[in-house]
C-alpha cells in the first residue's frame, strides 16, 4: 500500500492508495470534547456547570480496588505485566454471567475499550472492507474504521426503527459487509437489543459471512433487563469490554478483547507490537473490582433514580422522541423544534445555564444535528438542578418549527 501526505484546506490529510481506490482518512473531531473543554474554562472562572457531557461515572474506582493500588504501588516494581488471575477471573465471569464456557486464552488484556475496539478491527478486516454500524451509534466506530482505511456502512437505526439495529437490516444488506458492530446496551441510547434479536442477528451473520465485533461495554448497566452477552450465541465473535463504565475506574484504562481462537495468535502479536500491556496497577485494582459489586450496584441505583427524574421531566419541557435507555446512562433526545444545530445549541445551553451536554451529531452525522445526549452518570442533586435549570431556560428559547404554544410545552404536572 502506497501512503502519500497532503495539504488539504490547511488540515493535513493522510491517504493511502490501495490499487486504483483511494481511500482518505479524514477523522471529524469528537464536538463533545469542545463542549466540555469550553465547560471547564467556564468551570475555572467560577460558573457553576453540570458536567453530563461524557459517558463517565463521577463515582471513581471501588474502595477495595483503591485499597490495593495503595499497597501494589509501596511493594511493586510494576513493569510490563498480563495478569493471568484477572484474564481468569473475566473468564470465570462469562460462565457466571451468561453461562458461557470460555478458555482465558481467548482474552487479550488492553488499555480501555478504546483499544479492544482498534484491535478487533486490525486483526478481522483488510483495509477497505465495509463494516456496517448503527446510526446513531458510539462516534468512534465510524472514526476508527476510516483511519483504519475501512469502510463504514451506516444503518439507519433511529427513531422508526426503535432506536435498534435489527437482523433483517442486516438481512437486507446489499452487498453483504465483511462485518458488523453491535452494540448492546447501545451509546447513546442506552437501548437493548432482546436476546432473540441477539440469537436472529448471530445466525443472519454466520450464513452471510459477516463477522461480528459486539461492544458490550455498558453491560451490568441496566434497568428492566439484563443484557445478554453475543458470545451466548456465536462463539466466533470479538467482544469488546471494559472497567471503565460498571467498574467506574475510566481513568484507570484497562478493559479486554474475547478473540475467536482462530484469531488469537494475530490478536496478541499485534497487542504486543501496538500497545503492549495495560497499566500494571490497574490489573491489580480490576482484579479486586470483581469482589466489589454491592457498592458497584449501588452507583446503577443512582442511574435508575436520575433517569426516572429525566424520563419524567424532558417530556415537559418539550424533549421528543427519547430512546428507551433500557441500559447505560445517557438519554438521547430531540431538539428538532429548536433547532438544527445541536452542537450551536450545546454551547448556548451551556453558556447560559451552565449544562454541558453532548451534540447528537457526534453520534449521528445525518440526524443528529437535531438531538442531545445526556449523561446521567453523575449524583442525583445534580440531575435535579439541570432539571431546574433546563425547566426555566428551555421553554424560552426560539422554535424553528413555527408552533408558539406546543401542548405539552407546559411544565404544569412535572415532578421536580
Ligand atoms: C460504546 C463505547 N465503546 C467504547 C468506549 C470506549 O471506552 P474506554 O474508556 O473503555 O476506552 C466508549 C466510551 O464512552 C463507549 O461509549
Amino acid at each position: 500500500m502506497q501512503s502519500v501526505r497532503l495539504s488539504v484546506a490547511g488540515r493535513a490529510k493522510k491517504i493511502c492508495l490501495i490499487g486504483e481506490q483511494i481511500l482518505t482518512a479524514t477523522i471529524e473531531p469528537f464536538h463533545t470534547i469542545d463542549v466540555s473543554r469550553r465547560a471547564n474554562a467556564l468551570r475555572q472562572a467560577g460558573r457553576s456547570i453540570i458536567h453530563m457531557e461524557f459517558g463517565q461515572p463521577s463515582t471513581g474506582a471501588p474502595r477495595a480496588s483503591i485499597d490495593v493500588a495503595h499497597r501494589i504501588l509501596d511493594t511493586e516494581p510494576l513493569g510490563y505485566w498480563e495478569s493471568q488471575a484477572l484474564k481468569d477471573r473475566i473468564a470465570l465471569h462469562y460462565h457466571q454471567a451468561y453461562n458461557v464456557t470460555l478458555n482465558p486464552e481467548r482474552i487479550v488484556l488492553t488499555c480501555g475499550a478504546s483499544p479492544a475496539l482498534v484491535l478487533a478491527l486490525n486483526v478481522a478486516f483488510d483495509s477497505g472492507a465495509t463494516v456496517a454500524t448503527a446510526r446513531p451509534g458510539y462516534v468512534a466506530y465510524r472514526n476508527d474504521l476510516r483511519a483504519l482505511h475501512m469502510q463504514p456502512m451506516e444503518i439507519d437505526c433511529g427513531n422508526d426503527q426503535d432506536f435498534r439495529l435489527t437482523a433483517d437490516a442486516i438481512a437486507a444488506l446489499d452487498p453483504a459487509p465483511r462485518g458488523v458492530i453491535i452494540a448492546s446496551p447501545a451509546n447513546p441510547t442506552g437501548t437493548i437489543i432482546r436476546s432473540d434479536e441477539l440469537a436472529r442477528i448471530a445466525a443472519i451473520c454466520a450464513e452471510r459471512d459477516i463477522r461480528i465485533i459486539s461492544d458490550e461495554i455498558y453491560h451490568r448497566i441496566s434497568y428492566d433487563h439484563a443484557a445478554h452477552s453475543m458470545l451466548e450465541y456465536s462463539d466466533d465473535c470479538f467482544v469488546v469490554n471494559s472497567f471503565s463504565k460498571y467498574f467506574s475506574m475510566t481513568g484507570w484504562r484497562l478493559g479486554w478483547l474475547v478473540v475467536p481462537d482462530q484469531y488469537v495468535p494475530a490478536a496478541r502479536a499485534r497487542m504486543g507490537n501496538m500497545f503492549l500491556t495495560p497499566p500494571s496497577l490497574s490489573q491489580h485494582a480490576g482484579l479486586i473490582a470483581f469482589d466489589s459489586t454491592d457498592e458497584l450496584d449501588r452507583h446503577i441505583e443512582t442511574y435508575r433514580r436520575n433517569r426516572g427524574l429525566l424520563l419524567d421531566a424532558l417530556p415537559f419541557l418539550g424533549l421528543g422522541s427519547i430512546a428507551p435507555p433500557d441500559g447505560a446512562f445517557y438519554i438521547y433526545a430531540s431538539i428538532a423544534h429548536l433547532t438544527d444545530d445541536s452542537l450551536s445549541f450545546c454551547l448556548k445551553m451551556l453558556d447560559e445555564i451552565g449544562i454541558a451536554a453532548s451534540p447528537g451529531v457526534d453520534f449521528d452525522p445525518v440526524n443528529g444535528h437535531q438531538f442531545i445526549r445526556i449523561s446521567f452518570a453523575v449524583a442525583t442533586p445534580l440531575v435535579e438542578d439541570a432539571i431546574a435549570r433546563m425547566k426555566t431556560w428551555l421553554p424560552l428559547q426560539p422554535r424553528i418549527d413555527g408552533v408558539t404554544r406546543p401542548e405539552n410545552h407546559s411544565s404544569e404536572g412535572m415532578r421536580l
